[in-house]
């Protein structure tokens, strides 16, 4: 399988530029991906030639846009292979969809007595909501805890799920470890049990990094929700996606009202509201991004995402040995990680060797990557992180070897 590398790098003008006099390196794709032109070029024909406000127009130009703007949420399922569009929920990011699936499926279906369990590699933005929803509501956030080298383990979780157990909440890929969670079995191994139990546990995967790292596909994951975001998948910052399975999205209540979601609204007869998805879309969406995402979504799809990850797979293995060669470099997580390495380098903090690693015109990501329990469970406060994209290159991992070398012997 030939994959182009050099040919894909054409594409990203961000790539090809100096920083502090150095040609950038850039490590940093699980915080955000740089963006092709594709996409910008999409957007900006669309802001320029196409655009104007979608939904209730009866002028052609608004009718073409919500026609764009449909077609882009089929793209949405079709990359996910959901079984259909009415499954996808534009969102901000996958921040917003775990705090729309916590405010209006968790406010609905988790009662006081109830328990969720999230895991201790999740980021912040699958803790934060639940546990903000745990004070309003009162039920119990149990955790599933990881081994030494960064594995959920999964002979916990039996014990974890009992009959008030209603919510599985974990990511897809660790944006920390890199670790790769089996996430079909878990599912079937959660649900399995709570039906032996007589109940029902819903699931839902923080996406974040998965779906920039994988192909993912609902149908046959069988998950309940799985939240992800553009900026990370090479398209447009303020646009995500949550997938929510119809027959779930077709009982949760709106969380934010306002235009564009109601049926009817009646100071005498009170206000019914859109079916699902348009009844979780409050308000003008976010349409040029939502553009932009559909350019990103047909990008993955030209180049051949099964080409790309295999790519990115023999650069990670390329990157774990190289690291190993510096005898004072700490790794944390295994060697089957995806996407993100993570390390310290001796007794210095992440954010000087970020610092260091800048003036080389190499951009990392230091500090506790919103994932302060798991830097706990670590030990640590802080950890560089190195992440690659579609368009990383060995010489990319090369310069970030020798500099790290060559800091480690600055720093001694
Ligand atoms: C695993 C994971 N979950 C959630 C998020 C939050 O994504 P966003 O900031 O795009 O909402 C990130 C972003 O870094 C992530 O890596």
């Amino acid at each position: 399988m030939f994959y182009n590398v050099i040919s894909i790098r054409q594409d990203f003008p961000g790539l090809h530029q100096k920083v502090n006099n150095h040609p950038l390196v850039y490590l940093d794709s699980a915080a955000s991906t740089q963006k092709p032109l594709q996409v910008f070029k999409k957007e900006s024909e669309f802001t320029l030639y196409q655009y104007a406000a979608v939904h209730r127009g009866i002028h052609t130009l608004s009718i073409q846009a919500t026609s764009m703007m449909e077609k882009v949420r089929q793209k949405a399922a079709n990359f996910i292979h959901a079984s259909s569009a009415e499954e996808i929920v534009f969102v901000k990011g996958t921040t917003e969809a775990i705090n729309l699936v916590a405010n209006s499926f968790g406010r609905k279906f988790i009662g006081k007595n109830d328990n969720i369990i999230i895991t201790e590699m999740e980021h912040h933005a699958n803790i934060v909501p639940w546990y903000m929803l745990s004070k309003v509501i009162g039920f119990e956030i149990r955790i599933l805890s990881i081994s030494d080298t960064g594995k959920l383990k999964l002979e916990k979780l039996n014990k974890l799920i009992d009959a008030q157990t209603r919510l599985l909440s974990f990511t897809h890929i660790s944006n920390v470890l890199g670790t790769i969670n089996p996430v079909k079995e878990i599912i079937q191994q959660a649900k399995t049990l709570a039906a032996s139990y007589g109940t029902e546990l819903h699931v839902l995967i923080d996406g974040a990094q998965g779906a920039m790292h994988s192909i993912v596909n609902m149908q046959d994951l069988d998950c309940d929700f799985y939240a992800f975001s553009g900026h990370k998948l090479y398209g447009p910052t303020g646009i995500g996606i949550l997938y929510a399975k119809k027959t779930i999205l077709d009982q949760m209540p709106p969380w934010e009202g306002g235009g564009s979601m109601i049926q009817n609204v009646s100071f005498k007869n009170g206000i019914t509201y859109a079916d699902a998805p348009w009844r979780f879309e409050a308000g003008t969406p976010n349409i040029t991004a939502i553009i932009g995402l559909g350019a990103a979504f047909d990008y993955l799809s030209e180049i051949g995402q099964e080409k790309a990850f295999s790519h990115e797979e023999k650069i990670m293995t390329y990157a774990t040995q190289k690291l190993k060669d510096i005898p004072a470099l700490v790794l944390f997580g295994n060697d089957k990680r995806k996407g993100v390495i993570s390390f310290n380098l001796g007794t210095h903090h992440s954010y000087d060797v970020g610092l260091f690693l800048d003036q080389y015109g190499i951009a990392i990501r230091t500090g506790h990557h919103c994932a302060l329990p798991l830097m706990n469970r670590l030990n640590i406060s802080a950890a560089c992180r190195a992440s690659i994209g579609i368009y990383t290159t060995q010489d990319d991992i090369d310069v970030l070897f020798n500099a790290l070398k060559r800091i480690n012997t600055l720093l001694g």
